[in-house]
């Protein structure tokens, strides 16, 4: 209990100080672009909902955008729906226009919290293209071995209302299959079988990965969380990284 507290009351120093130093020291009329980095089960939903909450920046999930428009069978749901039941990328045409409209919303004026884009070197220049000059870009790589994410996706649940992750033994529900921020059902993804998992993994090997050189070679844009370690100590991880300078 104590250490729970203690723990909190770390984070928000950190928060009043750190985080809020690093986004202000830079030009206040800059947008604020953090792109969560990392495979399929790293942690970058189950943290983007939180850190949104924490610095106010809105979340955007492509994979929450795709999986929406196929819940309401759209032309988009429909031409993607293969793509992701085979557990590859949809191509750049049907990516970028929904994402750069999704971002042209007035809740981004300040930024946003981008999760699952970009997701290949051609995405990321065409986010960069889309930027100009007027955005800072913080790259937050979460990395975990594959073994631990497949056991991960294996257990996931979110919910269909407000998308919010869970996992049957890491992370229940208080109640089971309703969700505890919405009271929301919870659900599995139809993507989240271990043959279709196997092969995002694989695409991301190959696809994503490079994104990491690329965002590495821009000075101090890219920071590394150890997303093995518990969600709470990964949460905090992720705020000392927006804290740091560079
Ligand atoms: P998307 O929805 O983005 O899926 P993904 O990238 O495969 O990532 P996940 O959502 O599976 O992982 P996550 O890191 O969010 O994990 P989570 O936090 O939930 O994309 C789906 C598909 O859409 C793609 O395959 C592609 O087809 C298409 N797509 C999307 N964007 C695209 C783009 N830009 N270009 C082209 N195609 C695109 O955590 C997983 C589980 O682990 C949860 O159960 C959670 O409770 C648990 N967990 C999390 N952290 C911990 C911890 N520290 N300890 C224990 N358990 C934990
Ligand atoms: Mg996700």
């Amino acid at each position: 209990m104590f250490r729970k507290l203690f723990a909190w009351v770390v984070m928000g120093c950190i928060m009043l100080t750190g985080v809020g130093n690093a986004m202000s020291q830079s030009n206040p009329k800059l947008m604020t672009i953090i792109v969560l980095l990392g495979p399929p089960g790293a942690g970058k939903g189950t943290h983007a909902g939180p850190l949104s909450e924490h610095i106010s920046l809105p979340h955007i999930s492509t994979g929450d955008l795709f999986r929406e428009n196929i819940r309401n069978n759209t032309v988009l749901g429909q031409k993607v729906k293969s793509f992701m039941d085979q557990g590859k990328l949809v191509p750049d045409e049907l990516v970028l226009d929904m994402l750069f409209q999704r971002m042209e919303n007035p809740d981004c004026v300040r930024g946003c919290i981008l999760d699952g884009f970009p997701r290949t070197v051609s995405q990321a220049k065409a986010l960069d293209a889309k930027l100009g000059k007027k955005s800072r870009i913080i790259a937050l790589n979460f990395n975990v071995p594959d073994a631990v994410l497949i056991e991960r996706i294996s257990g996931r649940l979110i919910c269909k209302e407000c998308k919010k992750p869970y996992h049957k033994r890491f992370d229940p529900p208080r109640q089971a299959n309703v969700c505890d921020a919405c009271g929301g059902a919870l659900y599995s993804r139809d993507d989240d079988q271990e043959n279709i998992v196997r092969k995002r993994l694989e695409v991301y090997h190959e696809e994503s990965q490079p994104l990491i050189d690329y965002y590495a070679k821009r000075k101090g844009e890219l920071r590394e969380i150890d997303s093995q370690n518990s969600k709470e100590q990964v949460f905090r991880d992720v705020m000392i990284a927006l804290s740091s300078k560079d």
